[in-house]
């Protein structure tokens, strides 16, 4: 398999989104066994990140040195980009110096004109749109645990209009997951997203639903930051209309499983121990958002081990991408 560039995963079927998350636990293996996979020495890619980042930035930046690459940084604030220089021009530059190019920003389509102009690989490090890079370490991290994906129900709460809501619903549809985005009326998902997750779908039940009953059976529960990088809305307005999906306790004992696990692509607030959390806290009483924090350690393992497999999986991504 060769992929040119990794910006949405409609672009994916099936067998390629599984053979990557195979791959990427291929390459876990060799890296737990300290095998030397520097297959890349002397490539080089560029990191454009116009919103910050901690485990896009350090997965991309890891995988590609146990590659053998070079990776270069480019913060947005540092650059000429969407300032002093169109995108266009930007992808022209950098393509002719990099071997590759990860972009993590507000708009889909400077990725895909970045994609279209430098003439080299380019990858999705976070959309307002999509998060692909994010999904493959999800459903891999289901898949170990699990051992599988078919038969899997998944239900996500929260923001279900959010980039990792939006990819969520077509990632389980493409893979034949089934899907439950559970999601007060006013944050389910656009049309075009459920209508995509339909055209792409191998098998998947799909249902949007603001029944919180629709958890009962789930597998796995996931959840997001209530407030994404970049919106501007009114905070106290969208906790409260996000509070009836908080994954705590009580949400978990409809599922009425014992082996429901919880994920959350990370950072969340499950404590005080951040500025924004203590502010919270501090303005409005909550201790916690999207998940409480007993249910966050409860699941820890799961969900670290979700973190980490963000390196594996965007490690598969780079090197389908830029093999010979
Ligand atoms: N999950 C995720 O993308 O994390 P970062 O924002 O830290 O990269
Ligand atoms: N929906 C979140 C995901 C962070 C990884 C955001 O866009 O901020």
């Amino acid at each position: 398999m060769k992929l040119t560039s990794f910006l949405k995963e409609i672009d994916y079927n099936k067998e390629e989104l599984t053979y990557l998350i195979d791959e990427a636990i291929r390459f876990k293996q060799l890296k737990k066994d300290k095998v030397l996979h520097n297959y890349l020495t002397g490539l080089n890619i560029a990191l454009i990140f116009e919103k910050a980042s901690t485990r896009t930035r350090a997965a991309f930046t890891v995988a590609a040195q146990d590659l053998g690459m070079n990776a270069t940084y480019l913060g947005a604030s540092e650059i000429q980009l969407g300032k002093k220089e169109s995108v266009v021009d930007t992808a022209k530059v950098l393509g002719s110096m990099f071997d590759g190019i990860e972009y993590r920003g507000f708009s889909q389509e400077a990725l895909e004109d970045l994609a279209r102009y430098s003439g080299v690989p380019v990858w999705n490090g976070l959309t307002d749109q999509w998060h692909p890079t994010q999904m493959l370490a999800d459903f891999m991290t289901l898949k170990e645990h699990f051992g599988k994906l078919e038969g899997l129900h998944l239900v996500y709460a929260g923001d279900g209009r959010n980039n990792v809501a939006n990819s969520l619903l077509v990632t389980a549809a493409i893979l034949g997951v089934d899907i439950t985005i559970l999601s007060p009326e006013s944050l389910q998902p656009e049309q075009a997203v459920i209508d995509l997750a339909h055209k792409h779908n191998t098998g998947s039940k799909i249902k949007i639903t603001s029944d919180t009953a629709a958890v009962k059976g789930a597998d796995a529960i996931y959840t997001d930051v209530w407030v994404s990088m970049g919106e501007e809305v009114d905070f106290k307005e969208r906790i409260d209309l996000l509070f009836p999906y908080q994954v705590n306790q009580a949400l978990l004992d409809k599922t009425e499983n014992p082996n429901t696990v919880v994920l959350h692509c990370l950072p969340a607030f499950h404590d005080t121990k951040t500025a924004i959390g203590l502010e919270i806290y501090e303005k409005y009483g909550y201790e916690s958002l999207e998940v409480t924090d007993d249910v966050f350690q409860n699941h820890a393992d799961i969900i670290f081990q979700e973190a980490e497999n963000r390196m594996h999986t965007i490690k598969a991504v780079l090197y389908h991408s830029l093999k010979d």
